[in-house]
């Protein structure tokens, strides 16, 4: 979940690596560096921190030069100091790098015996000593970056430079790495938006492939270092625009992107007559009631999966597995062959979840990618493409993506209701009438923010410990809030189904534990309700999310609950309009605690090692 940026040139190029970093901060923001070839000496500045030190380092010591790479990190081995800051140098050459090194150990005690004296505690510097080592046994900058490329087990993406030698070089291996093709100079970048200032015209490296850039050529070689050609692709750069347009955080604005995404995403995935669910360029195979859908994601994206999993089972009758993708692999998973695997990520990048996708298509699978970038390694990776159409999400808190992420598994679960003939197309047009709604009520729903920043300042902020309950869809919901709150306010949350409190988490109500229950008016209201008065009656705080009718049933009013009353909901609508008071609970939480809302402690927006 690093960010890489290089750039060959006939012009200077620190400050654009530096911007070019700004724009990938969110990949992960312990520390920075850059690194410069001037008349063939590599120079390096870098800094511990956000990506604002290492522009007043530079600002104070400039860095001169027209060839040149940068790194923000997001630490795996080394703790996120500056010595451990990429790029790792050592007088002949200097890298960056994404990804795990995994045999570091054995190849730093190899160099090590071999006179080789290591200064960091970075797998990375395995790397530039192997290099090192070839160069001293004669071998060319080229000769010597394909032979360490074939001793190194793991995931990588790398940029190199060397002493005395105009290149620019990099490599990739189960992180994904792009090439900028500019006028007169060339860019290598972990993604395309930290490029998308400097070009449109963009390489997507494959698996093994390794480059040699100079500021008016290329070459692409594969892992047996035979010369390859990869498409130029164009990508229109407005496809990357980040600007808060005036929001206090980029999750603020991303929050209230929803009801229009929404729209979008929604609006793609219906045919514009019939305005009935369809996904004909899927090629999605034939499926019938008896068939299984693998469902496979990390995190807020597995929580879409869970939701997706009633739907898929209640509306279409199919049989569906939900795996966190960290495990799926390792649980020997039995894989008939055309059962279909559909893989959620929001960046497509995601290390555990792409390893996933590349087990079950080794073992016969016909794997979809729900994905949110369109050229992603996972979207190249799959035999077929769901776009969701929720823009650039840079926050690291996935809100919009996620709504997208289950608009698109809403309207899925219809299509294949109408395929195993689960569903009538009446009976479907109804379901998608209401699902056309979401982007207003969501609107309605954004007005009403202050009611949660005061809920977050007196009854969330201070707490210690914040329980979230809810039945059906409402139970990967309140995995979700817990996640969310989690993650940006640094208090511990956990989600529960409800029927569960009594098998053992009732233990952790303590007075004034603050309780969020998900109760829409459903055929479960009823036992939830009942969930949330066992609570009250042991002190907690409630702060019970329903409906007018649900809100009507609720007799014990006190100093210990709160009830917000949204808007009437079905089964289909009701987990895309309870997500956004979490998103506002958690937010405003993180607001008032002073976390760093867009770029929480020790997160990444994508998490590219496993
Ligand atoms: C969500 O708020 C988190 N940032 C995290 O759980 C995220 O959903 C997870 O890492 C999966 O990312 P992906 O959707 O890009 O695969």
């Amino acid at each position: 979940m690093c960010g890489i940026i290089g750039i060959t040139s006939t012009k200077p190029v620190t400050q654009r690596i530096v911007d070019g970093l700004k724009r990938l901060e969110y990949r992960g923001y312990d520390s920075a560096g850059v690194a410069t070839l001037e008349s063939g000496h590599i120079n390096t500045r870098r800094s511990a921190g956000k990506i604002a030190n290492l522009q007043s380092v530079v600002d104070a010591h400039p860095l001169h030069g027209h060839i040149g790479i940068g790194h923000i990190r997001w630490a795996t081995h080394g703790a996120p100091t500056e010595n451990n800051a990429h790029p790792i140098s050592n007088g002949k050459l200097s890298i960056v790098h994404n990804g795990i090194i995994e045999n570091f150990a054995q190849l730093r005690e190899q160099l090590t015996a071999k006179g080789h004296v290591f200064h960091s505690q970075t797998d990375t510097e395995s790397i530039v000593h192997l290099i090192t080592d070839h160069l001293d046994h004669g071998s060319s900058p080229k000769e010597a970056l394909h032979k360490a490329l074939n001793q190194l087990e793991g995931a990588f993406a790398i940029g190199v430079l060397f002493e005395g030698h105009d290149l620019l070089l990099g490599a990739r291996r189960g992180s994904p790495l792009v090439i900028g093709v500019g006028e007169e100079e060339m860019f290598l970048g972990s993604d395309a938006l930290g490029l998308a200032p400097y070009t449109d015209r963009l390489i997507y490296l494959e698996e093994g492939d390794w480059v040699i850039l100079k500021s008016n050529s290329y070459q692409i070689y594969d892992h047996n270092a035979a010369p390859i050609t990869r498409p130029i692709v164009h990508i229109p750069t407005d496809n990357f625009q980040i600007a808060k347009d005036g929001f206090a955080h980029f999750m603020l604005k991303e929050i209230h992107e929803q009801p229009s995404v929404i729209g979008q995403s929604l609006s793609n995935v219906l045919d514009p007559c019939s305005r009935l669910p369809s996904f004909e360029g899927l090629n999605f195979p034939q499926v019938n009631a008896f068939d299984t859908i693998n469902i496979v994601a990390c995190g807020t994206s597995h929580y879409a999966a869970m939701v997706a999993k009633y739907w898929l089972e209640g509306l279409a009758h199919l049989r569906v597995n939900v795996d966190m993708a960290s495990e799926f692999r390792y649980r020997k998973p039995t894989l008939i062959s055309n059962d279909i695997c559909l893989f959620i990520s929001q960046s497509g990048e995601t290390a555990d979840t792409l390893a996933a996708l590349k087990h079950a298509k080794a073992h016969g699978q016909f794997c979809i990618a729900l994905v949110n970038v369109a050229t992603s390694s996972m979207a190249r990776e799959a035999d077929a493409v769901i776009l969701t159409d929720a823009g650039v999400e840079v926050g690291v808190a996935s809100t919009k993506a996620f709504t997208c992420q289950l608009i698109v598994l809403a309207t899925l679960s219809l299509a294949l209701s109408l395929q195993t003939k689960a569903s009538s197309p009446e009976q479907v047009t109804v379901h998608v009438e209401a699902l056309t709604h979401v982007p207003t009520l969501m609107g309605q729903l954004l007005t009403q923010t202050e009611t949660y920043s005061q809920i977050a300042r007196k009854w969330l902020m201070g707490a210690k410990d914040i329980l979230y309950i809810g039945r059906g869809t409402l139970f990967p919901m309140a995995l979700e809030g817990a996640l969310k709150l989690k993650e940006l306010s640094y208090i511990h949350a956990e989600g529960f189904p409800a029927g569960e409190l009594k098998h053992g988490p009732i233990a952790l109500i303590d007075q004034d534990l603050p309780v969020i229950v998900l109760a829409p008016h459903d055929h479960l209201f009823d036992k939830t309700l009942s969930n949330a008065f066992e609570v009250l009656a042991r002190g907690a705080r409630v702060i019970l999310l329903t409906d007018t009718i649900g809100a009507k049933k609720i007799t014990q009013i006190n100093d210990h609950i709160i009830v917000i009353t949204l808007i009437e909901t079905t089964d289909l609508t009701a987990p895309l309009l309870y997500a956004l008071p979490l998103q506002l609970l958690a937010y405003y939480t993180a607001l008032h605690k002073g976390t760093d809302v867009d770029q929480p402690r020790n997160l990444a927006k994508s998490v590219t090692v496993e």
